[in-house]
């Protein structure tokens, strides 16, 4: 089992490591072999993705992903900023299946900025599709403008767009996943005003007469949104376009109390895979030692499942972090009163004693 590690920017150095830690007690044959990536590589490479980086992760079995980014980096020309990298990743590796759970831990219910009873049990999987969309479309650009409002004018332009085959693949992997949980799925789309999403809606419900055991409906981004902070245990499969999938996967995260706790994989046809925390590099608190590890080593747990058909080790990962957190360990971005406050070493440390039985030490 080959692993890429590629910890990048920021915290992702920090939370790599605990996943690594957490990986090497679990005496499965991993070969694992490191990285740059993002500003860290175009530091010492001048690209965010260097040849290097990217066939490591090409001729691995599955990537596990840091975050990227600094505001450093805001100035340079995109090509070379550091989010390029992981968008080249999805691209180069063809993984356009994002899994986004959105699950709130028993004993983070509190932590949630909504109130308790609307996210206790909160289990629901946000699937964006990761390779098309707005985000690669072509063309995009810059000119100067020969209509619209302003001719003459300088104006910039992306282009969204679908095929059928994207929209079909990303939708059976949607019903697929539905299958194995509450058998729902919500299609989120803007068919009221864009082509794209109309074809979107319409594929998705041709997909879903293969699955008659799993029930669809549609529903608008912008009502999507409202619902999510409504009444999010309504959802169970929410399935969406690049952009829009962006966008309510944050807002899901921060449902459950802290996005530090989510992890996600992005899959391509051979199950091949990157795994990455959904949250970001938090340049803010790099170097502190205090960002959360959770989603990393939760990510790790996704890695065993889904690419290394290796779903007991998997399951033992994520018993040991509920394990924790009923031990009262917590980092600073889900601590509250009558817990006990750990930096992300200890936290690494938590999880590797639960899965090795040893006495947890506060
Ligand atoms: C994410 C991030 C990326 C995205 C950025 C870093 C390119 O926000 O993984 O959600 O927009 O997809
Ligand atoms: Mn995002």
């Amino acid at each position: 089992m080959k692993i890429a590690i590629l910890p990048g920017d920021g915290i992702g150095t920090e939370i790599v490591a605990e996943a690594v830690k957490v990986l090497n007690v679990l005496d499965l044959p991993f070969e694992m072999e490191t990285a740059l990536v993002g500003g860290a590589a175009y530091e010492a490479h001048g690209h965010p993705l260097p040849d290097s980086t990217l066939n490591l992760a090409k001729a691995a079995d599955a990537v596990l992903f840091g975050a990227v980014g600094d505001w450093k980096y805001d100035k340079l020309e995109r090509s070379l900023r550091p989010e390029q990298a992981i968008l080249g990743l999805r691209k180069n590796l063809g993984l356009f299946a994002n899994f986004r759970p959105a699950i709130c831990y028993e004993q983070l219910t509190h932590a949630s900025s909504l109130k308790p009873e609307l996210v206790a049990g909160l289990d629901i999987l946000i699937i964006r599709e990761l390779t098309g969309d707005i985000y690669f479309g072509q063309p995009r650009g810059r000119r100067i403008a020969v209509d619209g409002h302003f001719p003459g004018a300088e104006e910039a332009f992306d282009t969204m767009r679908y095929s059928r085959p994207e929209i079909e693949r990303i939708a059976h992997v949607a019903f697929k996943a539905a299958r194995l949980r509450d058998k729902r799925v919500t299609s989120v789309d803007k068919a009221n005003v864009l082509e794209t999403f109309q074809l979107w809606k319409d594929v998705v419900t041709e997909v879903g007469k293969e699955y008659p055991d799993v029930a669809l409906d549609h529903m608008y981004v912008d009502n999507a949104a409202m619902q999510l902070v409504k009444a999010p245990k309504k959802f169970d499969v929410m399935v969406t376009g690049n952009m829009f999938g962006d966008i309510l996967s944050d807002a899901a995260a921060m449902l459950t109390g802290s996005i530090g706790m989510l992890p996600s994989a992005s899959l391509n046809a051979n199950n091949q895979g990157l795994y990455e925390p959904s949250h970001g590099s938090a340049p803010d608190i790099a170097g502190q030692g205090i960002a959360n590890p959770l989603a990393t080593i939760l990510s790790a747990a996704m890695m065993l499942r889904y690419s290394l058909n290796q779903a007991q080790a998997a399951d033992r990962i994520e018993s040991a972090v509920s394990a924790v957190l009923s031990a009262g360990y917590r980092t600073v971005d889900i601590a509250s009163e009558g817990t006990t406050r750990v930096g992300t070493r200890e936290m690494g440390d938590a999880v590797v004693a639960a899965l090795t039985g040893a006495t947890m030490t506060k």
